[in-house]
């Protein structure tokens, strides 16, 4: 079994329409931790100690957030600036991530066919994401595709919650080790090895 630890980070969740249904959907699970960014640090304060040992406690880190402005939202950031210490995170004696896993679960705005060559985005979504993947490089950390949610705005509420429930299935097969490299190489997004009915898919 592989813990998991979802580092979720929404600065409005009040406001949130996609998020606030996958949260609902994390499965209580002894390997499965969820870590709400913006609730423990408002002020920004980020405890690096506490972060570096839920860390050191976890083997799969899922950044949990929605797409803002092509990246993650400042809390994601601070965070990764102030936790991925030299000598700890990287660097010729920094060792505490290696052979861990990254990866991000993001919800988007904009279609899937925005974030094509020829669409408003120009780029796919794994090119907006290279600053974590390579961060994850860095830190000798396994970086496995994101699972992505696209057209948030046109979302019904059963899509929504099917995505809720796809989100769910992955979080178990994280924790229950049941994706195979060979699967994981084959995708784009994670969404592609859990897939929900087609009447629904948008
Ligand atoms: C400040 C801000 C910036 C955003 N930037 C992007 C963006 O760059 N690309 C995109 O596809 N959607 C963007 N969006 C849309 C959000 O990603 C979308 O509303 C969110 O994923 C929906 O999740 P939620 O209902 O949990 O808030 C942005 C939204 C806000 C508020």
């Amino acid at each position: 079994m592989s813990r998991v630890l979802v580092l979720f980070a929404h600065p409005a969740v009040e406001k949130s329409r996609v998020h606030i249904k996958l949260m609902k959907h994390i499965p209580a699970h002894q390997g499965i931790t969820f870590h709400d960014l913006y609730e423990l640090y408002p002020d920004f304060q980020i405890d690096v100690d506490q972060e570096q040992k839920l860390m050191e406690n976890h083997d799969i880190i899922v950044l949990q957030h929605p797409i803002y402005w092509y990246s993650a939202p400042a809390i994601v950031k601070q965070w990764l600036d102030l936790v991925l210490e030299h000598g700890w995170a990287y660097g010729s004696s920094g060792f505490a991530l290696k052979g861990k896993v990254m990866m991000s679960a993001i919800s988007c705005g904009g279609a899937l066919e925005t974030y094509t060559e020829t669409g408003r985005n120009k780029k796919k979504i794994p090119e907006f994401l290279f600053p974590f993947e390579f961060t994850a490089r860095l830190c000798n950390m396994d970086y496995w595709p994101p699972f992505v949610i696209h057209g948030t705005h046109k979302l019904s509420d059963t899509d929504m919650l099917l995505h809720a429930l796809q989100f769910e299935q992955m979080l178990l097969a994280l924790a229950g080790d049941r994706i195979s490299p060979d699967e994981r190489k084959s995708c784009t997004y994670m969404n592609e090895l859990f897939p929900i009915p087609k009447t629904i898919q948008s």
